[in-house]
């Protein structure tokens, strides 16, 4: 079993959407995939209670409210999905339970400073352990200057940038209808799904 956590104490990064849509990856590659929300607003599981039969399943469960979080059993990928401010005890108490960490960061000035703190206190917490953290660079397009100030931005930190995922109405579409890129059809989300590749490779490395 592996355990991956999407979070950003910002609210509006991407978690959901990323949280989402890897286990939607994971569950098409016919894997058992638990999302695991962690939100009050229980925005995954309310994208799972859509979810069309069809699709290959993923389970649902709510986790925000206990301490001492232990993933569930029996599954080959669980997939957290943080809330917005996630910090302190509650962080770390999540961070030793999971193999990895997916920060999203949409790089405007606002959300690169209040994601700053947010990587400090990860490596803090992560001290010893290498690796453990990846970031997606969300609803942006790598030739911009956005996208070089978010580079200049993670030097500071040495992270890797795993993938730059576009801004598009893909994502809004799938989600709508409890579906991820990855689920059938995939053709019109060929572009958005090659884009993730680089989150895959590091994810199954
Ligand atoms: N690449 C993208 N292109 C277009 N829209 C996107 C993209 N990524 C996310 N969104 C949209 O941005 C909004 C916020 O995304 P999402 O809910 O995933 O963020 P979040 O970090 O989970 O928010 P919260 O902190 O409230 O839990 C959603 O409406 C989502 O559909
Ligand atoms: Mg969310």
């Amino acid at each position: 079993m592996r355990a991956v956590m999407v979070a950003n104490p910002k609210g509006g990064a991407g978690k959901t959407t990323l949280a989402t849509n890897l286990a939607g990856h994971f569950a098409n590659e016919g894997n058992k995939v638990t999302l695991c929300d962690l939100d009050r607003q229980q925005s995954s599981l309310r994208w799972l209670a859509f979810r069309d039969g069809a699709h290959p399943p993923i389970n649902g469960v709510f986790a925000g409210n206990q301490l001492g979080f232990s993933p569930p059993s029996g599954q080959d990928w669980v997939i957290l999905d943080a809330p917005a401010g996630l910090q302190g005890y509650k962080l770390s108490d999540y961070l030793r339970s999971v193999d990895k960490v997916i920060v999203p960061v949409v790089p405007s000035v606002f959300d690169m400073a209040a994601t700053e703190d947010f990587l400090n206190s990860l490596r803090s917490d992560l001290r010893g352990r290498r690796g453990v953290v990846g970031i997606v660079a969300m609803r942006v397009d790598p030739r911009t200057k956005a996208a070089a100030m978010l580079e200049e931005f993670l030097k500071h930190f040495d992270l890797p940038l795993l993938a730059y995922l576009r801004n598009t109405q893909n994502y809004v579409n799938v989600a709508a209808a409890g579906a991820s890129l990855f689920d059938p059809p995939r053709a019109k989300n060929k572009k958005d799904i090659e884009q993730w590749q680089g989150v895959l490779q590091w994810l199954s490395a």
